[in-house]
């Protein structure tokens, strides 16, 4: 390693795991490049998330709000940027209506809104994956969860891959730091419409039951309201997005593989966990210390912003064996994908849905898949690992 790393730089987002895995050997807790300290183990990664107390998640706030964007964004007043005990509280809340009840209100639109798909990708046979199936599916499901107009879903993708892409911006980006700004007005105003038009007629959707939600006689303030519909929308989506078009890039590189889901569809939701344990949708987090700390024996001061490897600690060997290997089999280690402790994912269950069914009625409709370039471009992000694009051939079955 000459100097500190850059997390940011184009060819450590088209593939960031040899840096990774330098770190974890050399370097476990470091100095990167444009302020911070990354942490690459396991071990590390674990116990930061493990101690709210000492590092807050207001750390994210740098990623999602960089002194250069030069405006607010909203998705910092959802819960996923807050500290005890604001965030239990909020987790109440919002965390009603994530009930067991939600997954079998989605879970025939998801059947059918798959099979939809797949019989459109098999009438095209070359296709953009992510734009023909693994964006549409997630749009669908958290428009429907939200209620939203599906007529915007096709405005979904850009802005959560623009709200992503701050985490790499810097201050002379100013081409893209005006695309980000559109797009979080675009947002700010289609949520103030779909808010408005709940509270006039409530329904049977997330939005209303937010409106709804009391925890001691308290609801929700217009401000978390409108933060957590960014959340939920760019993190409903996104990282779901980025699941699919992961799973289905992994089948179209291993014939065999596809060739062992096919003949064993109960082996699919092992392949989910492998996938992400691979390739995480959410590649890093943030932390910022509230006091001076010491993390894998090197003293943090108070107020450092920590970037949490979840990326690396999945890879880490000491956990994993062979982990560069993409393996079937692999058991025991806990999958820190959809995070750990308190800010645990409350979609994780939804997300493995969703990609469950899109496996079952693709394995059960499509025969092979097949690259239709080498050359594949990840989502320029330092917290999200996404293809742009994923063109493949799709042979029926
Ligand atoms: C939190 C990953 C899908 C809603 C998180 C966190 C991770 C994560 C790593 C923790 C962030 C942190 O500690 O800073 C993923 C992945 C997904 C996925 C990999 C898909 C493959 C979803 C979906 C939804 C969702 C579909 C909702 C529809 C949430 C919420 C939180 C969260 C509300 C915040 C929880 C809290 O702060 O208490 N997710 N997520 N996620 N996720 Fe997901």
């Amino acid at each position: 390693l000459n100097g500190r790393p850059n997390l940011a730089l184009p060819e450590v987002r088209q593939n960031p795991y040899p840096l990774y895995s330098e770190l974890r050997r050399n370097a476990p807790v470091c100095q990167v490049e444009y302020g911070g300290w990354a942490v690459s183990r396991y071990d590390d990664v674990q116990y930061v998330l493990k101690n709210p107390r000492l590092f807050s998640s207001e750390g994210l706030r740098f990623a999602a709000e960089p002194p250069w964007f030069g405006r607010s964004n909203p998705w910092c007043d959802s819960l996923v940027l807050k500290d005890p005990p604001m965030h239990g509280r909020l987790r109440t809340l919002v965390g009603r209506a994530f009930g067991p009840g939600l997954l079998t209100r989605l879970e025939p639109s998801i059947q059918a809104t798959c099979e939809e798909l797949t019989t459109r990708v098999l009438e095209r046979r070359a296709v953009d994956f992510v734009d023909e199936f693994a964006t549409p599916l997630p749009a669908t499901v958290i428009g429907n969860l939200m209620g939203l107009d599906p007529s915007l879903y096709s405005r979904f993708r850009k802005w959560a891959t623009d709200i992503a892409s701050l985490s790499a911006s810097r201050p002379e980006d100013t081409e893209l730091l005006a695309s980000v700004r559109g797009s979080v007005e675009e947002m700010e105003r289609y949520f103030h419409e779909v808010l408005e038009r709940r509270r006039r007629e409530p329904g049977d959707d997330m939005v209303s039951d937010l409106l709804r939600a009391r925890v001691d006689g308290e609801s929700l303030t217009s401000t978390e309201l409108m933060g957590f519909l960014f959340f939920l929308l760019l993190a409903g989506l996104e990282t779901t997005i980025n699941l699919l078009s992961s799973s289905t890039w992994m089948l179209a590189r291993k014939p065999e593989l596809l060739a062992r889901l096919r003949a064993d569809r109960s082996l699919i939701p092992r392949f989910i966990e492998e996938v992400l344990r691979y390739e995480p949708p959410i590649q890093a987090s943030l932390r910022l210390c509230t006091e001076d700390v010491v993390v894998g024996g090197v003293s943090l001061p108070r107020g450092s912003l920590v970037y949490v490897l979840l990326g690396s600690a999945l890879r880490d060997e000491t956990q994993f064996a062979e982990a560069d290997r993409f393996d079937l089999d692999r058991k025991g280690t806990e999958n820190l994908a959809f995070g750990h402790g308190i800010h645990f994912c409350l979609g994780a269950q939804l997300a493995r849905l969703e990609a469950r069914i899109a496996l079952e009625v693709l394995l059960a409709r499509v025969g092979g898949l097949s690259l239709r370039s080498e050359q594949l471009e990840w989502v320029p992000s330092v917290t999200v690992r996404g293809l742009r694009a994923l063109p493949i051939e799709v042979h029926p079955a």
